[in-house]
């Protein structure tokens, strides 16, 4: 049994803890917004906040997670995360969209972190984040204009 709070809700999940936290989050509770890209904690396309830190949740194991807050897609709220994908929206950022939640998850982090971040800011942040592709200067470009957005 481990028992976290997953997008503001208690849950008590019968599993192993040696479970990956993504198959605990897409294949028990049944949120698919969060992807299986590379399964090694190089693409990002898992990443869910836990305690508001952006983690690849293929690579963390869901016994590790016992009493953690986690937050995933389907979950992020206020105002950082709505004006983010507002922007993601109206700027047309995704292509395919399948690397798409984690770049939110971690761009939200980042702004929530650092409101007006410079490019090497998100450089850094989004590393972790691949998008074959290759949206990224679309997703620099809405990271921007939520930080101005956010900033009025
Ligand atoms: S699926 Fe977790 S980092 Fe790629
Ligand atoms: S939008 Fe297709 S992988 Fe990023």
């Amino acid at each position: 049994m481990v028992a976290f709070t997953l997008n503001g809700e208690a849950r008590t999940l019968d599993v192993e803890a040696e479970m990956p936290l993504l198959w605990a989050i897409r294949d028990i509770v049944g949120l698919t917004g969060t992807k299986f890209g590379c399964g090694m904690a190089q693409c990002g396309a898992c990443t869910v906040h836990i305690d508001g830190t952006p983690t690849r949740s293929c690579q963390t194991l869901v016994g590790d997670v016992e009493g953690a807050n986690i937050t995933t897609i389907e979950g992020i709220s206020g105002k950082v995360a709505e004006t983010v994908q507002a922007v993601w929206a109206e700027l047309d950022v995704p292509q395919c969209g399948y690397c798409q939640s984690g770049q939110i998850m971690s761009a939200t982090a980042l702004l929530t972190e650092t409101p007006k971040p410079t490019d090497e800011n998100i450089n850094s942040a989004m590393s972790g984040n691949l998008c074959r592709c290759a949206t990224y200067h679309r997703i620099r470009a809405a990271i921007h204009e939520a930080a101005h957005r956010l900033e009025a």
